[in-house]
């Protein structure tokens, strides 16, 4: 199912969280098709399930350990005056609840009822839905686009993928170098950021939503925005600071009040570390990193392409612009120099190429002390960037990448993206360009 669908599936208005406020219930409580109840200690310990077609049962744990003992929860759907339980029977089902999460989804023709034991005073939540479980781990995964000794420019999953749109021939107009953001949509996903020392043990605690948005999220979120990073879709940007150096954190975004995704991870750096983060070019939209550059004018802490400097921004737009108008002597969209690729591919691959050479960030090594000045060795594109760029633009523009087998690992970091093994040429992280605390290899410009 693609994203999309699940954010118009569940508007956050039309759940409502019905808070067990009747302390002494006689009657079974019925369960309201997209909506979540919350209990703790039910009573009685049976829940009716309205009749429905296909419905999904969830449900979420709110309190201990990832592996400590919780309710157990039992689902039928052979009538609504039924009692299920571990004593089992026909069309009596145990929903298993996996660190913190679990569902069932099934025909309810004559409606059902869930049963629960075991409750002790554990709270949990039970979700009804139509669709896909109220309750999940989504797919998608946050992002770390970088940190400073006390900063970390995060990124949520990607939602509302975009659709490339080129031109077409006689009109066959490539964007302007200088892009405009793009209009972020209006209806998006209500995202909660979750910061925490890893020390806190947040990964090792029941990982729904209503147990995660109980524990206190470190730093100052400065700015939040909507992001375009890459055609996977639209990102909440935080730019979050007040951190501690050299600390490891833990991130989780909770989606929609009762999705969860995450965890990842990430370390600050050393007090030392003088670089500044850069993000929200509209001409590099996925920049997102520290370069070496002074703080930038107060009150900002990070650049964006209001401050960055025009000695940066002049030079790139212009070989952009140069770029565009050799490209454009071909007759694009009419004639083809490739099957598989365009004009508009060519002018894609040359700008995430520029963007890269252009905001070379600082190769990390590993467990060792990042600097912004001194010692950096500057970090190179990776030799993909450059190929992508190669295969998707016409021979006459004569980009050409230096070969592997000639003095490539002078100019370009080779191999850091293709093989397995850690701290030599041809090391990294295998099929990354950086893992989960930062390290990176070599600058994809992706
Ligand atoms: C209850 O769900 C099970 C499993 O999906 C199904 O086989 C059974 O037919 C359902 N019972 C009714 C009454 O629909
Ligand atoms: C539902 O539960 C099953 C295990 O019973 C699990 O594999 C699946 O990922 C769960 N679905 C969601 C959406 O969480
Ligand atoms: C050609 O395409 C560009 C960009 O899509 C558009 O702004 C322009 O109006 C089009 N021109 C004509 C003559 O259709
Ligand atoms: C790029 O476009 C923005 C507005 O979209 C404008 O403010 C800025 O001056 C332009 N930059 C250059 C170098 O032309
Ligand atoms: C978008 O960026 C993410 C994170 O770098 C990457 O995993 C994904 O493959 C990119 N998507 C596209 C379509 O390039
Ligand atoms: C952060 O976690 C990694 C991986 O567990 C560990 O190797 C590293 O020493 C930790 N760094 C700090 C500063 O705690
Ligand atoms: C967004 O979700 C958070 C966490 O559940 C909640 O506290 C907040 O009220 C929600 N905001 C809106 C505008 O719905
Ligand atoms: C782009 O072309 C103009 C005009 O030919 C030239 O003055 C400028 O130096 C070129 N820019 C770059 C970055 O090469």
């Amino acid at each position: 199912m693609a994203p999309t669908d699940r954010i118009s599936m569940l508007p956050a208005t039309l759940l409502l969280l019905l808070n067990a406020a009747i302390a002494v219930a006689q009657t079974r409580q019925l369960l309201a098709i997209n909506s979540v109840v919350k209990q703790q200690a039910p009573n009685p310990p049976f829940f009716t399930i309205p009749s429905g077609s296909q419905l999904a049962v969830s449900i979420a744990v709110c309190s201990g350990a990832a592996d400590s003992v919780v309710p157990r929860f039992f689902v039928t759907n052979s009538s609504s005056d039924a009692s299920p339980g571990s004593q089992g029977g026909t069309d009596i089902f145990e929903i298993v609840v996996n660190k913190g999460h679990g569902n069932w989804t099934g025909t309810f023709p004559n409606g059902g009822v869930l049963g629960v034991e075991d409750a002790n005073r554990v709270p949990f939540e039970i979700g009804l839905s139509n669709g896909i479980p109220i309750h999940e781990v989504v797919p998608g995964r946050p992002l770390l686009g970088d940190t400073t000794a006390t900063q970390a420019l995060l990124f949520s999953h990607a939602l509302s993928p975009q659709s490339l749109q080129d031109p077409s021939y006689p009109n066959y107009t490539l964007p302007s170098a200088n892009l405009s953001a793009p209009a972020a949509p209006s209806n998006f996903a209500n995202l909660t950021l979750i910061v925490s020392p890893t020390s806190n043990g947040l990964a090792t605690m029941e990982q729904a939503a209503c147990m995660l948005l109980q524990q206190k999220s470190s730093g100052t979120i400065e700015t939040q925005s909507l992001w375009l990073r890459n055609t996977s879709g639209w990102r909440s940007e935080w730019l979050v600071t007040g951190l501690t150096p050299k600390t490891n954190y833990t991130m989780y975004v909770i989606e929609n009040s009762f999705k969860v995704s995450g965890p990842i991870y990430f370390v600050t750096k050393s007090s030392s570390f003088s670089c500044s983060l850069v993000s929200q070019l509209p001409y590099c939209p996925s920049i997102a990193y520290a370069v070496p550059l002074p703080a930038p004018p107060a009150p900002r802490t990070a650049y964006t392409s209001a401050t960055l400097p025009e000695s940066i921004t002049k030079p790139l737009l212009s070989s952009l612009t140069n770029f565009t108008t050799v490209l454009t002597t071909f007759a694009c969209g009419r004639d083809f120099y490739s099957p598989l690729v365009s004009c508009a591919d060519c002018q894609r691959a040359y700008r995430t190429w520029l963007c890269a050479i252009s905001f070379p960030p600082l190769r990390r090594l590993r467990n060792r002390p990042t600097f912004c000045r001194a010692p950096a060795v500057p970090l190179l594109p990776c030799i993909e960037t450059c190929t992508a760029t190669d295969r998707a633009c016409p021979n006459f523009l004569g980009f050409r990448c230096p070969l592997p087998r000639f003095n490539a690992a002078e100019s370009y970091g080779v191999g850091f993206i293709d093989s397995g093994i850690e701290g030599v040429q041809g090391g990294g992280t295998t099929g990354a360009w950086s893992d989960d605390y930062g390290n990176v290899w070599c600058s994809s410009g992706h």
